[in-house]
């Protein structure tokens, strides 16, 4: 990574469809442990959507409530993902397959293609070989229950945990903070 290198932030853009549920709630929690950690100054989060249907808009009342339960307050307002992302951002991370195929279709030339990712692949417990993994999306919740947002937060904490592990191993910078 060229940011905590050169003294500059680790950049790093959650993406989902709408950007209502599961993209605020990654940049929610990733936003939290770094504060947590004291990171505040080295990694920088953001989110946004591939579709344009909700631009403006808050985070969904149902997903800001399951992270509110568990200590995670949502904040932003909806944005589409838009070209200059992929200069701006260290990482472009998907919650699910079709948001990788989006992004992917956006990116201009390798470089930028290859700054998308996949969030569930930082999780630790979904990696490849663990027992378990398969399917790394994270599930569209929008047309479900609570019990859907209950369960986008428990995957997303599992696995901003890992994002952060990952970054603090690529840039020895983020350790010793
Ligand atoms: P998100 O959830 O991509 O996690 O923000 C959705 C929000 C809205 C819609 C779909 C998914 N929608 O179809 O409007």
């Amino acid at each position: 990574m060229s940011g905590p290198v050169s003294g500059e932030p680790v950049r790093v853009l959650f993406v989902c469809l709408g950007n209502i549920c599961r993209s605020p709630t990654a940049e929610g929690v990733m936003r939290e442990l770094v504060g947590r950690e004291g990171l505040q100054g080295a990694i920088v989060v953001d989110s946004a959507g591939t579709g344009a249907w909700h631009v403006g808009s808050p985070p969904d009342a149902r997903a800001a409530e399951a992270a509110r339960a568990r200590g995670v307050a949502l904040a932003g307002t909806a944005r589409q993902v838009r070209p200059q992302d992929f200069e701006d951002f260290d990482y472009l991370v998907a919650m699910d397959g079709e948001n990788v195929r989006a992004l992917r279709s956006l990116a201009q030339g390798e470089d930028e293609r290859s700054k998308v990712r996949l969030l569930r692949e930082f999780d630790p417990a979904s990696a490849d070989g663990a027992e378990g993994a398969g399917d790394l999306d994270v599930p569209d919740p929008y047309y479900g229950g609570a019990d859907g947002f209950d369960e986008v937060f428990e995957l997303v904490r599992a696995a901003c945990a890992g994002l952060l592990e990952q970054l603090r191993d690529e840039a020895p910078a983020l350790r010793e903070s």
